[in-house]
């Protein structure tokens, strides 16, 4: 007989909205959110917490959404990509993005999106420095990060006027 694992019921809130879901302790989060709440602009890159694209927000700090099992998020608050635009208008930093083109195949954009998030809330005109530090953990292998560094500025920038 194989042994079976017992499900943890976890709540959590995504995006703004309650989730509730009953899940075993080796899922990971990023899985939650892909495969069970169909959240799919998460991405997975390496699966070993170097890429950063699976980057979302957890209580407002940055995680690697492939370091983390579902269960360590019970009871958080979770923003992804999907949370930034609102009703039908694309986030500040979004339309940064693709006003400066700081992405090509757009595979690390989200997780970019989401380190930019929480900069622009902790410093309101970031050094390059600061930008440097923020992305550190997130690897573009498209961009050569000029566009990248500019949008990033530019979020800043909208984001103040915001
Ligand atoms: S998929 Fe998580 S860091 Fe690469
Ligand atoms: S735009 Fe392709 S990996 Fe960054």
């Amino acid at each position: 007989m194989p042994e079976t694992i017992d499900r943890i019921t976890i709540q959590l809130k995504v995006n703004g909205k309650p989730y509730s879901a009953k899940v075993e302790p080796r899922l990971l989060l990023v899985e939650l959110l892909r495969e069970e709440f169909n959240l799919t602009g998460t991405h997975v890159g390496c699966d070993t917490t170097y890429c950063g694209a699976c980057t979302v927000l957890m209580n407002g700090a940055v995680v690697k959404s492939c370091t983390m099992f579902a269960v360590q998020a019970d009871g958080a608050e979770i923003l992804t990509v999907e949370g930034l635009e609102k009703d039908g208008a694309l986030h500040p930093i979004q339309k940064a993005f693709g006003d400066s083109y700081g992405l090509q195949c757009g595979y690390c954009t989200p997780g970019l999106m989401l380190s930019t998030y929480q900069l622009v809330n902790e410093k309101r005109e970031p050094s390059d420095t600061d930008i440097r530090k923020a992305i550190a953990g997130n690897t573009c292998r498209c961009t050569g990060y000029q566009n990248i560094f500019k949008a990033i500025r530019l979020a800043a920038q909208n984001v103040r006027g915001a």
